[in-house]
């Protein structure tokens, strides 16, 4: 869209250059490839930040991001990204982990797992692993297991530690897994389910940036980075990949989002099952 009409058309000006500093900006500091055609997505999501920030130009936004671009970090990922994320998402991961993977891993390692769920947004994912994971120690026997969950996003993270959502969020749990992992909230939490303390006691979260250093020392069984990638460009795809192939278990596991896939980007790894890759021997 020309710059002219654009203007025209919105309460704040927003110039080709401040897209350019934007795109290169949020591309720098959280991979997110931001191409010409999310122009108005971007002007939608940043007019209420302005707004808030009592700023009348996106001129002023971006000079803000040069003067303090780590204060304002937060709030711009948080505006731009999307959280969208459910329980049980892509069902058949869940299945794989279930009759597949903590079987295997519960006989083989004396019962030590670590799973790593990278992008976790609001804590659907890592509460629906917690879910599977649990049920699947009470068939072994007590064991050491463990995840990290773990995102960019403050708002999303704070969600996902409050760990309550309203009851049709649960609609692609079964009912039997509603009764047993949630409590429903009463009075003026009523319509709303809390996740139960068990879920909780398995997930550590965290605010991790992935393209940053990782503080993490130990390896992963499995890493599920769903439906994040989707943002990175190639490069940044492509280094992530080499990275979480570096913080795998030999045999361990990588699960991406349904659109996502390692083809042409990574020979670390073989396809397993849909969109579920193992660690190839190095
Ligand atoms: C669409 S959600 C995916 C949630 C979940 N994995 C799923 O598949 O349902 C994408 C998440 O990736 C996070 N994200 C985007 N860029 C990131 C980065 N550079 N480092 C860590 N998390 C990032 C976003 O904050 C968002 O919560």
């Amino acid at each position: 869209m020309a710059a002219t009409a654009f203007a025209a058309e919105h309460a704040y000006a927003f110039t080709d250059a401040d897209f350019r500093f934007l795109r290169e900006f949020v591309a720098a500091k959280c991979g997110i490839a931001l191409g010409e055609h999310k122009r108005q997505l971007v002007y939608g999501r940043l007019a209420r930040r302005l707004r808030a920030l009592g700023l009348s130009s996106f001129a002023q936004y971006c000079e803000l991001l040069r003067r303090e671009p780590e204060a304002e970090l937060d709030a711009l990922v948080s505006a731009i990204s999307t959280n969208v994320t459910a329980f049980f998402r892509e069902a058949h991961h869940f299945e794989y982990l279930a009759d597949e993977l903590l079987p295997k891993l519960l006989a083989a390692r004396g019962g030590r797992v670590r799973i790593w769920s990278a992008g976790c947004a609001t804590g659907e994912e890592p509460y629906t692993l917690a879910m599977v994971l649990a049920e699947a120690l009470e068939k072994h026997g007590a064991a050491d297991a463990r995840i990290l969950a773990t995102d960019i996003s403050p708002q999303a993270l704070d969600a996902a530690q409050r760990g309550s959502y309203r009851m049709d969020r649960l609609d692609d749990v079964d009912a039997t897994r509603r009764r047993r992992w949630f409590l429903r909230g009463t009075g003026r939490y009523a319509g709303q389910a809390m996740v139960h303390p068990r879920l909780r006691e398995l997930i550590a979260f965290r605010p991790l940036n992935l393209l940053e250093a990782w503080p993490m020392r130990g390896t992963f069984d499995a890493i599920f980075c769903r439906n994040v990638v989707i943002y990175f460009d190639k490069p940044t795809k492509e280094r992530l990949f080499a990275r979480f192939a570096g913080q795998l278990a030999a045999d361990g596991h990588l699960f991406l989002g349904h659109s996502e896939s390692l083809y042409g980007m990574s020979d670390a790894f073989r396809l397993v099952g849909r969109t579920i890759y193992r660690r190839s021997a190095a």
